[in-house]
Parts: structure tokens; C-alpha cells; sequence
């Protein structure tokens, strides 16, 4: 296998667009990522052919439907490292995911005062569900600090990990500032202390491979559309173990064995957190993704994204003017940065105007822009398709830009 950016990116349609009669630079995966064109064909194809609902027909085009969408549950136990199908659930994303887990792995166990451990990058979604339960239950949400790196330390973490924590719930890389955190080490020290664990992947699972008995975490969640597949997809990855002592979340069809308005008794795995018709299309859209990644030299792409991430980092540094939020020691392919009196909006503005893309606003992260006392920041994100043209365009028009505000 060979990796080559310019060649993969003929893949992805959409970075074929021109942007006020520029071609698009399009850094704005952090975001949501490009579809790739395997992942738009099996879509189409299964709209136009397949589509009926599943688990449900005998007819031909339930079976064949169902086969597809639980084709693509087969395709994520392994990409994952899973044990089986049954610690699969499709969620709409990673917000759904990590809501399901909150409502149904956390409330029913927590008592006043027990404790819900986090970092202070989390994504606005790694922190609100988790609030909403301590409102339900009386249990604390505490949070590990960060320092001005944007780095969450492993020491830090265990000092808070006390005999009330009952839930450590972190980001695998951080969508504000791109920090990568050492989450194995940390899933090491929650489960030494009995700690239930639950990784967000969002930001991880297009960057590099994830395997969840090799980390060992309780869950792992992520979104399809951050690795080029369909939005309204997602993933939560469960111990079986912890998913079996679990109530479903939501009901409805499909959940269920049978239902009378005495009793109602519960489907099995995975069906059981899979309540009414799901998003059929996008989950078939999900397993070609996957088939597309594992076609691909991960290794290569992930050095590839590293080679972008040096070199924007050196080319935006050149800038007078230019402060990077987040300077972590390991970080994924994105940028967050502020210019000397040019807001990230109008940045995001003047730039889109050179065709570029890229993200400004607080990143669903307001803990993170507190911290650093900013209110928002501009952000480019990464993925292996982009190249080191695309981020000499960047730096050129953030040069413009700081014409044209000074
Ligand atoms: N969570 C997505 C981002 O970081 C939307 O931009």
C-alpha cells in the first residue's frame, strides 16, 4: 500500500469545489470530514436498490437490508477490536452515545456525593450529559485541571480519583486544541481503582487506530461523519458485560421481545439501546468508511497529517501577531490560534473568501476558551487528504487578512 494525499483526495468529491472561483482548501475535518466516494456510492446504492426496514420483513429487501446494516456492525467490531456485535450500538453520534451511558450505565448507580470525573478540554457533549445526571442523582462533577499547554497530566488525574469516583469519562484528542491525551495510562489508573471508563473518540477515530480491549476502557464513542462517513451516525462501544446490566435508554420498536400493557420484556443485545427505525443509509455509509480506512496505509496517512501539523505550525508561527491556543507536546493534526486584532470570525470570513475553510467559534468547548481567556478561536483541522499547498494558501491569506484589519 502507498499513501499519496494528492492522489486520495481525487477520492473525497467535494474537495473538487470552487470557492469564490478558488479551488477549496477545505480545513475544516475537526468539523466534520469529507465523504469519501465509496461511502457516497454505498448510500446510493442502498437508496436506490435495497431500502426497507430492517430486522423486521421477511420480504427480500428487509433481509438484504438488514444484512447491510448489520454487515457494517460486523465491519466496526473489528475495526475497533471489539469481542462481539453484541458491544456494538449505533447511536446517532457521539453526543447520543455518550447521553445513553449517562442515563443508563450512571444514574441508576449514583448516589449523593459519589463522584463523575472529567478534564477541563472536554467537548461541551463529554460535559453536559454528565451534569445532567449529577442534577438527577446529587453526585459532583469534578474536573481534572489542565495546564497552559492544553495538557491533561496522568498525576493530576489519579489525585482526584478518589473512593467516590464512579465514572471517568475523557476525550481521546481534544477538539479545541488538538491535545491527544495519554488515555491509556489513564484507563490504566481508573480501572486499578475500580473507576468505570469512557472515552471520546470523536476526535481520535479518523487520525489513528483504535482498539478497545488493547485500551481496555469501559466505553468508547464516536461519530461517523468526523471519519467520512454519513452525519446522524455513531458508535458506542460497550464492555458486554456493562451493557448487559444496563437499562435500555429509550423505548420503542425493536427493543423489545414482547410488549403487553402489564409487561414489557427486552431485546437482547444490541438491539436492546437500538429503539425504532434506525438511520439505515448512514450506517451502511458508516461500514464503507470503514472499509475505506482499513483499504488504506494508516501508518502513512497518520505521518502524512504529522508532516501537515509541522508545517503549519512552523508556517503560522512566521506570522507577527499569531499566538497558538494549545501547544500541547502531542497533538493531532489541527491548529487553534488567535490573530492580533483580527476577530476568528472575520478571519473565518476573509478567508472563506480565498476559498479556505476552516472553523471559528469556541469549538463547543467553553471551559477550554475561559481558561485561556479568549472568546473564540480560529481553528484548521486536518485530515490526510490536505496538503502543505493548501496550508501555505493559509498562511498567506491570514497575512491578507491582517492587511486588511490593521
Ligand atoms: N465537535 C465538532 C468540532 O469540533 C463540531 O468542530
Amino acid at each position: 500500500m502507498t499513501f499519496s494525499a494528492s492522489e486520495i483526495r481525487q477520492e473525497f468529491p467535494a474537495l473538487a469545489r470552487v470557492i469564490h472561483g478558488k479551488p477549496l482548501a477545505y480545513l475544516d475535518s475537526g468539523a466534520s470530514a469529507q465523504r469519501h466516494i465509496s461511502v457516497i456510492e454505498a448510500v446510493n446504492d442502498y437508496e436506490r436498490n435495497y431500502h426497507a426496514n430492517v430486522h423486521r420483513g421477511v420480504h427480500t429487501l428487509s433481509e438484504e437490508a438488514t444484512a447491510l446494516y448489520e454487515g457494517a456492525r460486523a465491519r466496526i467490531v473489528k475495526f475497533l477490536g471489539a469481542k462481539s456485535s453484541r458491544e456494538i450500538i449505533f447511536t446517532r453520534g457521539t453526543t447520543e452515545a455518550i447521553n445513553l451511558v449517562a442515563q443508563s450505565y450512571a444514574r441508576p448507580l449514583l448516589k449523593i456525593n459519589d463522584e463523575i470525573l472529567i478534564t477541563h478540554l472536554e467537548h461541551h457533549a463529554n460535559i453536559v450529559p454528565w451534569q445532567m445526571v449529577c442534577e438527577q442523582t446529587g453526585a459532583k462533577l469534578v474536573v481534572v485541571p489542565m495546564d497552559s499547554q492544553g495538557e491533561i497530566h496522568l498525576e493530576a488525574a489519579i489525585a482526584l480519583m478518589g473512593s467516590r469516583t464512579r465514572m471517568f469519562a475523557c476525550a481521546h484528542v481534544s477538539n479545541a486544541l488538538g491535545t491527544v491525551l495519554p488515555i491509556q495510562k489513564l484507563v490504566e489508573a481508573a480501572k486499578a481503582r475500580g473507576i468505570t471508563t469512557l472515552i471520546d473518540g470523536a476526535q481520535a477515530i479518523a487520525h489513528f487506530p483504535v482498539n478497545v480491549q488493547a485500551l481496555g476502557c469501559d466505553f468508547y464513542v464516536f461519530s461517523g461523519h468526523k471519519m467520512f462517513a454519513p452525519t446522524g451516525t455513531g458508535v458506542l462501544y460497550g464492555r458486554e458485560a456493562l451493557l448487559e446490566s444496563m437499562p435500555p435508554w429509550q423505548g420503542g420498536g425493536d427493543m423489545i421481545l414482547t410488549v403487553s400493557f402489564t409487561k414489557t420484556t427486552y431485546n437482547g443485545l444490541p438491539n436492546k439501546f437500538e429503539a425504532g427505525t434506525p438511520n439505515i443509509s448512514g450506517v451502511i455509509g458508516l461500514g464503507a468508511a470503514v472499509d475505506f480506512l482499513n483499504g488504506l496505509d494508516r501508518a502513512a496517512a497518520h505521518a502524512h497529517e504529522t508532516a501537515l501539523l509541522d508545517h503549519a505550525t512552523d508556517r503560522l508561527r512566521k506570522i507577527p501577531g499569531l499566538e497558538f491556543i494549545g501547544t500541547a507536546t502531542n497533538k493531532a493534526s489541527l491548529v487553534s490560534f488567535l490573530v492580533k486584532g483580527v476577530h476568528p470570525h472575520d478571519l473565518g470570513t476573509v478567508l472563506n473568501d480565498e476559498g479556505i475553510a476552516i472553523r471559528a467559534g469556541h469549538h463547543c468547548a467553553m471551559p477550554v476558551m475561559e481558561y485561556f481567556k479568549v472568546p473564540a478561536t480560529a481553528r484548521a483541522s486536518f485530515a490526510f487528504y490536505n496538503t502543505l499547498e493548501e496550508i501555505d494558501r493559509l498562511g498567506g491569506a491570514i497575512e491578507h487578512a491582517v492587511k486588511i484589519f490593521s
